[in-house]
């Protein structure tokens, strides 16, 4: 399989593993760096506590703390073997949202790349708690892992860049809905998977509080 094949279910394409290392590095020296008192501006990125192999490999809802979250910070959990992110977005990353639907490609979320019950939600925040972001972090076009790029006009990407998430394999770039922008490879939006708030410092991804959508698949995979 080539870097920008396809993910498949349960089994991690080429290409990713060099990712969640650096993530994980970044998280390593982020917190060493923090331990001894010294500010850094870099993008804030922390790791969830994963599941169990067996729960992984079973494809099974996943518990995500985000007590430790902070407003502009972003974690990544595992889920049926796939990235799930949960971003604390700020007040003016929410502010932003709704500015940017002319750039988008779908930006009421009217194709099938939610679970089911997101049509009760905000089109634009795909989220249950606006403050929360909870998507799968692998584009649409093929497979690879975009990059969480919150800082607005960053200089090394595309003009008047409005902060969102960039894909370095062929220039996808999303907003901070997961919503792809015009002028992208990448066809549809992140998907956002079934979860819910088991309490305000929990999230379960994988199925709904009833239980149900443990089996729901977006139109990507
Ligand atoms: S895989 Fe091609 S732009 Fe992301």
């Amino acid at each position: 399989m080539t870097e920008n094949a396809p993910a498949m279910p349960g089994k991690p394409v080429e290409g990713e593993e060099p990712d969640l290392d650096r993530r994980r590095m970044l998280a390593t020296t982020t917190a060493a760096v923090g331990a001894v008192g010294v500010a850094l501006a870099a993008v804030p990125f922390i790791e969830a506590l994963e599941p169990s192999e067996s729960a992984r490999a079973a494809g099974a809802p996943v518990t995500i703390d985000i007590s430790k979250l902070a407003p502009g910070q972003m974690l990544s959990a595992s889920w049926r073997s796939r990235p799930v992110w949960v971003l604390h977005r700020t007040e003016a990353q929410l502010a932003e949202l709704s500015k940017l639907n002319r750039q988008l490609k779908d930006p009421l979320s009217k194709e099938d790349q939610q679970a089911p019950n997101l049509a009760a939600w905000n089109p634009v925040t795909r989220a249950v708690n606006p403050k929360y972001l909870v998507v799968v972090g692998i584009c649409t076009h093929l497979g690879c892992i975009p990059k969480y790029r919150p800082q607005v006009n960053d200089p090394s990407l595309p003009a008047h860049w409005p902060g969102g998430f960039f894909c370095p394999c062929h220039g996808s770039r999303y907003d901070l809905s997961g919503r792809v922008m015009d002028g992208s490879p990448a066809p549809l939006n992140l998907p956002v998977p079934p979860y819910y708030f088991k309490d305000a410092n929990t999230i379960t991804a994988g199925e709904l509080a009833d239980g149900k959508e443990q089996n729901w698949e977006p139109n990507t995979w």
